[in-house]
């Protein structure tokens, strides 16, 4: 027996399982191991025939290529197929820059929208799975609404409410990169992005400015943390949440939700804000993700 039989068990076991499930529920970007074993700190998730690999090591060993050794036996992957996840740089304003120049970007199907991935050149994928059931909770919600997305990433959240019947989506997002990324997710299913918007801000200056715009349903889903050179002051997000919250929901229209998101595991609500918000973690955890507080969720409702 390997020291890595368990791991090599149990990724089988969970795979077999995860596969089935998504296989029914349509969906070609899911995790299949999260961590289970203490010994295997690792995550893995597919992305179509490709495997996506976070290693957190604790030693100074290396064992990417040992997990990948693995992974390739026992899923039955070719070994170029095996993605390992970027480092991340201790110096966080280069967190969201372009890392090389591969472009190897191709489509996953995702309850009957495509999203444009790259398990390569960028420190996360442009999907992040984990929300993957708060986006179909906001696009449920979006037929004929205006959606403002914030923090909008690669656009996923927008392309829901666009493919939902949305009046109109306006992303914002301080990387032209990923508006242009999301731009292109727009038009892979089918939606003209000239209808809506793409906002390249700072989404706390932009906030700060005097309300032209109001919308039925905000998506708030900040960084824990971000200091790129582009924006005045760097935002994190425990100090500057209740700025970020009532910002938005200065900007709701009567009868309106705000979405507000966090990853950070430490997050505290602010008291002021905790008694207008719903906590609905539970429900947009989806099965795959099975380590408590990856994110956690509220809703703010407006009268
Ligand atoms: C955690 S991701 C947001 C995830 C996104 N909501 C999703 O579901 O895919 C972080 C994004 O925030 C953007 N960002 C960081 N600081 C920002 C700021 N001050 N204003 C606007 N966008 C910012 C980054 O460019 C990046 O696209």
């Amino acid at each position: 027996m390997s020291d890595f039989d368990p791991f090599r068990n149990r990724l089988r076991k969970m795979a077999r399982h995860f596969d089935k499930w998504a296989r029914r529920q349509q969906l070609e970007a899911y995790r299949i191991y999260d961590a289970d074993l203490d010994e295997f700190p690792v995550t893995v998730d597919r992305y179509a025939d490709r495997l996506y690999v976070a290693v957190y090591e604790r030693g100074e060993r290396d064992l990417t290529e040992t997990y990948r050794t693995h992974l390739t036996e026992v899923l039955d992957i070719p070994a170029e197929r095996v993605h390992f996840k970027v480092r991340q740089r201790q110096s966080g304003n280069r967190q969201y820059e372009k890392l090389a120049a591969s472009q190897e970007e191709f489509a996953v199907a995702e309850y009957g929208r495509q999203f444009l991935v790259n398990l390569s050149d960028y420190l996360d994928t442009g999907l992040f799975l984990d929300h993957r059931a708060t986006r179909r909770m906001v696009g449920d919600q979006s037929r004929h609404k205006r959606v403002l997305n914030l923090f909008a990433y690669t656009c996923s959240f927008g392309v829901y409410a666009a493919t939902a019947g949305a009046g109109r989506v306006d992303n914002l997002d301080l990387s032209n990169t990923y508006l242009d990324w999301g731009r292109r997710n727009f038009e892979r299913n089918g939606i003209d992005s000239r209808d809506h918007g793409f906002i390249r801000a700072d989404a706390l200056q932009w906030l700060a400015q005097p309300v032209t715009e109001r919308y039925d349903i905000i998506v708030l889903d900040p960084p824990t943390f971000s200091n790129s050179k582009m924006m005045a002051d760097v935002l994190d997000t425990q100090r500057d949440h209740v700025r970020l919250i009532e910002g938005s929901l200065s900007r709701l229209a009567a009868g309106g939700r705000l979405y507000f998101s966090t990853n950070y595991r430490k997050f505290k609500l602010a008291d002021e804000l905790a008694g207008l918000a719903r906590e609905i973690t539970a429900q947009t955890l989806p099965p795959d993700f099975r380590k408590k507080n990856l994110h956690r969720c509220w809703v703010f409702d407006v009268d």
